[in-house]
């Protein structure tokens, strides 16, 4: 493997993009490419995507900054991606035997309640360090699996692989000769002991899912396989780096060093916290592998907020502002949540498939409390946005609970976080500073460095000169004082949303 070629190219695959940048040896961004993804709604509380748009979308933004770097200049290919999604296909074809079926998904609600039902919620937390929710991969692999005839025995016969959205990219990226997942993604299965590091067969049972259908489960940064995708990129580049983007965002804020926080705000959001062991001691909060980075294996207390941004996105449909042009829609979004003093009271709890950290309720469906004539659109945007902040903040409060664990700043990144109003909201709200990263786009540095680790075959240590810089929010603690206040309310505001599904 030539080392003196230089540039890794790392693809983020999430929800409602998909992005991939070129990063040379001296770890400047020297391409970019995004591309838009639709989500599919077909039933109330179904989200899913098509699979084949996943991989399509993919290659496009991959083999545009291919093609901006030069092919030639190309060492590496990693990738991060979103978590929890399950996709199923046929060994023989590589064809999806039904959509991606995404995190944000609740169709197996009713299985995840029978589990509870049965008494198994507490083995399951035990051996993967997750509440019992369909968040997590198991339960859509399983609906998957029985919603093709003989599904399972196919699996069984090694016809059909079941996988995460970082194992479904490697099938195609390496045309069907690598079947592995990291064990990050892994993690986020509700398949995986997180204790042994290996997918289990008491949970396989559980969730009816046959072992031979699974990937081969590797660290984070190491050789994955080999390109083989005619047109895209040439062949035989290493794939060296797979990591769920949660965690490769952790990674690039500071390699995972001990009482760091961090929130990635995306669709949804993820609030994570390096811990040495598996175990949480907060029911609510998960316990999931950060990554391993080829030596070392790294834990990580999460909690999962299902929708942040989204709930944003939402707003913005639903009050007619995103007929805008992107721009001015983004520039708006600054814009709004300062042109008024309060949300007037309003209050937006978006449990639009439910409720993840720290209520983890399934049923809940979102509410928008406080509606009183004077009532404008630039309220309904600060009440979304405030949802934001309000959601981080109860996950973090469920972490104070951990003993030792203290909150001194809070690292963030996404691309809410370039919202500078949301940002000091942020601050005010918890009392502490804010960092946020000077690239947006965390996720894809995060696995880059993993695949450099690899390449160049350094300590992760020795990363810490590519770390990205920092640009701090400070709270403004009077303020600090006056927003307790309101956090209270939007307690209300869950109550009554909890209350209603009850
Ligand atoms: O856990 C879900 C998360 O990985 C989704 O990420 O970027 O699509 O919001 P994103």
């Amino acid at each position: 493997m030539s080392v003196n070629k230089g540039v890794i190219i790392a693809l983020d695959e999430g929800t409602t993009n998909t992005k991939a940048i070129a990063i040379d040896a001296q770890g400047r961004i020297v391409a970019s490419a995004s591309r838009a993804l639709s989500i599919e709604t077909p039933h109330e509380g179904w989200v899913q995507q098509s699979g084949a748009l996943l991989i399509e979308a993919s290659f496009d933004v991959v083999s545009q900054v291919c093609q901006a770097v030069g092919s030639e200049n190309v060492a590496a290919l990693a990738i991060s991606n979103q978590r929890e999604t399950a996709l199923g296909w046929e060994r023989a074809t590589g064809k999806a035997i039904g959509p991606a079926i995404t995190w944000q998904c609740s169709r197996s609600a009713g299985f995840c309640h029978s589990l509870r039902d049965n008494g198994l919620e507490a083995r399951i937390r035990e051996l993967t360090g997750l509440p019992v929710a369909p968040l997590f991969s198991g339960s859509k692999m399983r609906w998957l699996l029985q919603s093709v005839p003989d599904g399972e025995q196919r699996a069984a016969r090694g016809e059909i692989c079941l996988g995460t959205v970082d194992s479904w990219l490697l099938w195609h990226f390496t045309g069907g000769q690598a079947f592995c997942c990291d064990e990050s993604n892994a993690s986020r299965t509700q398949l995986f002991n997180v204790h042994t590091a290996a997918w289990d067969d008491e949970l396989l049972s559980i969730f009816s899912i046959p072992r031979g259908a699974l990937p081969e489960v590797k660290p984070s940064s190491g050789l994955f396989g080999y390109t083989h995708c005619p047109g895209v990129l040439p062949d035989g580049i290493p794939i060296l780096a797979m990591a769920g983007d949660s965690h490769a965002a952790l990674f690039a804020h500071t390699l995972g060093e001990p009482g760091c926080v961090k929130a990635t705000y995306g669709t949804g959001s993820s609030v994570m916290a390096p811990v040495n062991q598996p175990g949480a001691d907060v029911a609510c909060l998960a316990t999931t592998v950060a990554w391993h980075d080829g030596s070392q294996r790294v834990y990580a207390l999460e909690g999962n907020i299902p929708h942040t941004g989204d709930a944003v996105t939402w707003m913005a449909e639903s009050t007619g502002l995103s007929e805008l042009p992107a721009e001015e829609v983004r520039d708006a979004l600054n814009h709004l949540p300062s042109t008024v003093d309060s949300t007037l009271g309003v209050y937006f709890v978006p449990a639009l498939t439910g409720l993840g950290a720290p209520w983890w309720n399934d049923r809940a469906r979102g509410l928008i409390q406080g509606l009183s004539r004077g009532v404008k659109r630039a309220h309904l945007i600060r009440a979304a946005l405030e949802s934001i902040a309000y959601q981080v903040a109860d996950v973090i409060d469920a972490m104070q609970q951990c003993p030792g664990f203290q909150l001194h700043t809070l690292m963030v990144d996404g691309g809410p976080t370039k919202n500078d109003w949301l940002m000091q909201y942020q601050a005010d709200l918890l009392g502490c500073p804010v960092m946020r990263s000077n690239i947006a786009e965390l996720s894809a540095v995060g696995v880059s460095l993993m695949a450099r680790k690899a390449l160049l075959n350094l300590a992760t240590q020795e990363l810490r000169a590519f770390l990205p810089e920092h640009i701090a929010f400070q709270p403004d603690m009077a303020r600090h004082e006056r927003l307790q206040v309101r956090w209270q309310e939007w307690h209300q505001a869950v109550e009554s949303t909890l209350w209603a599904c009850r």
